[in-house]
């Protein structure tokens, strides 16, 4: 999503280094190789492993591509395997959520359209799948789970038929935990399924997505060039959130130093925001209804000042 404009922000540099930390299928990865030289590279991590072995399959004659299998909140570590030598990278990008194939794939749980096993993680071989969470989860945690993360007022109601329902069977299909929500929810939000909050819900929850993503970002800073480019595109507002937060406070000078007369180089800031944010296009929305609620946030290393 937003392609062109991930693209622009990122202004490939043919003999660059690059970072895709959410592979997916390659759709913004193809585009950084086509503006990639020959020396240029490209790390693309996914912690899907269908991602990783479609990718292989993709691109499999593609040497300046190296494919690695992982979550984005071991970014360095990652990178460090990828290339041994110690290496600064012009560009990373962060294309949160998940991919169309995971959402459309019955068997992987994340739809509530189709009937699937209630698993919803994006690498399978890690986390608890979200039947196995609903099971042993308090009422407490999945009210405050649905509340926060799926920003659902009928937070209360929903735990209340989750915790009731599984007394009398367990929850294990994505079609079953999609009619007890509709029937928990009082008032339908127009053109939303009445599950929708809950499904995001609880696939953020077993995914951790937002501490992945605080924890990806903090990384990022120590691994950009003097100059490199931090592309996120976010999808849900607390996600944005966490983004917006953390190119601010790194962007900006600590509000305690801010009034010493010469602050001191350790605080100066190592992020400058780059343009403003920005949403996908009307042909996009036109073209894909979930590019709606996509955001575009960059930020640019700053070169630090000769001691
Ligand atoms: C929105 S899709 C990316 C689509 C991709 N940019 C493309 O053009 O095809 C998000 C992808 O990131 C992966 N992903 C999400 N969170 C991740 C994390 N914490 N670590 C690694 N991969 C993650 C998902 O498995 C999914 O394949």
């Amino acid at each position: 999503m937003l392609v062109d404009e991930v693209l622009a922000a990122l202004a490939v540099h043919p003999a660059g280094r690059y970072v895709d930390a959410t592979f997916g299928r390659g759709g913004h990865s193809e585009r950084i190789l086509a503006a990639l030289g020959p020396q240029g590279s490209l790390v693309a991590i996914d912690r899907d492993p269908e991602a990783i072995a479609a990718g292989h399959a993709r691109f499999a004659q593609e040497r300046r591509l190296a494919l690695v299998h992982g979550p984005f909140s071991e970014l360095t570590r990652l990178l460090r395997a990828a290339s041994p030598q110690p290496a600064l990278y012009d560009g990373i990008l962060i294309d949160c959520g998940v991919s169309s194939p995971q959402l459309d794939t019955p068997a992987r749980g994340f739809s509530f359209r189709q009937d699937g096993p209630l698993d919803m993680r994006m690498d399978p071989g890690t986390g608890l799948p979200v039947a196995d969470w609903l099971a042993h989860a308090t009422f407490e945690e999945l009210r405050q789970v649905i509340a926060t993360l799926g920003e659902e007022r009928f937070a209360r109601k929903i735990a209340a038929a989750l915790v009731r329902e599984r007394e009398r069977a367990p929850i294990e299909r994505t079609l079953q935990l999609a009619g007890i929500v509709e029937r928990a929810v009082p008032v339908r939000e127009p053109g939303k399924h009445a599950a929708t909050r809950t499904f995001q819900a609880l696939r953020m929850h077993v995914n951790d997505e937002l501490g992945q993503l605080r924890a990806a970002l903090a990384q990022s800073i120590d691994l950009l060039a003097p100059g490199g480019r931090l592309a996120v595109l976010s999808f849900h507002s607390l996600e944005d959130g966490v983004v917006r937060d953390f190119m601010r406070a790194h962007s900006s000078v600590d509000p305690a130093l801010a009034r010493l007369p010469v602050i001191p180089a350790s605080a100066a800031p190592k992020l400058r925001l780059f343009g403003r944010k920005q949403r996908a296009s009307a042909a996009e929305v036109a073209a894909n209804p979930r590019a709606r609620s996509a955001l575009l946030r960059v930020a640019e290393r700053v070169v630090p000042e000769a001691a």
